[in-house]
């Protein structure tokens, strides 16, 4: 058996994700985040990840949550949830990556109200994915997974 340790990637969310399942079900659907931490880990596991998941309230530990990433190379999947549409700290700590970082939504916010269809993290993130539930999440654990190319 090889001693290697498997490679880390970070998954972040923001505020309000912690209430998953009971937070407006018919957008985000009912699994809780209890589950989407499951979900993550055990897809990490069968894709040779060590996936870490965590939530925060606090726009501060985000942003320094990013630089941790940032600091290690850790690749991120990124759920900024409202940060993302207004937070020009997190957006500058997200260009300090130097690792992909995959931003991910549950929902499609381009199909929502207006303020959500700014995001003003899409332009420093490797690639966005939206609109597939929890989905989202494996799409972007698969892609970092994967072989294909990230700037
Ligand atoms: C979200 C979409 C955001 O507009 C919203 O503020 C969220 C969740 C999503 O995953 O669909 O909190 O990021």
């Amino acid at each position: 058996m090889s001693g290697a340790a498997p490679p880390r990637v970070l998954v972040l969310n923001g505020p309000n994700l912690g209430r998953l399942g009971s937070r407006e079900p018919d957008v985000y659907g009912s699994t809780s985040y209890a589950g989407l931490v499951e979900r993550c880990t055990e897809l990490g596991r069968e894709l040779g990840l060590e996936v870490e998941v965590r939530e925060t309230n606090d726009e501060g530990e985000m942003i320094r949550w990013l630089h941790e990433a940032a600091d290690a190379s850790l690749p991120v999947v990124l759920n900024p949830a409202a940060f993302t549409h207004y937070s020009y700290g997190m957006r500058d700590a997200a260009a300090q990556r130097t690792a992909p970082l995959i931003e991910v939504h549950i929902s499609n916010p381009h199909a929502r109200e207006e303020f959500r269809h700014t995001s003003v993290v899409a332009a420093v993130a490797s690639g966005t994915i939206a609109g597939f539930g929890i989905g989202s999440y494996e799409l972007a654990l698969r892609a970092l997974a994967g072989d294909r190319p990230h700037s």
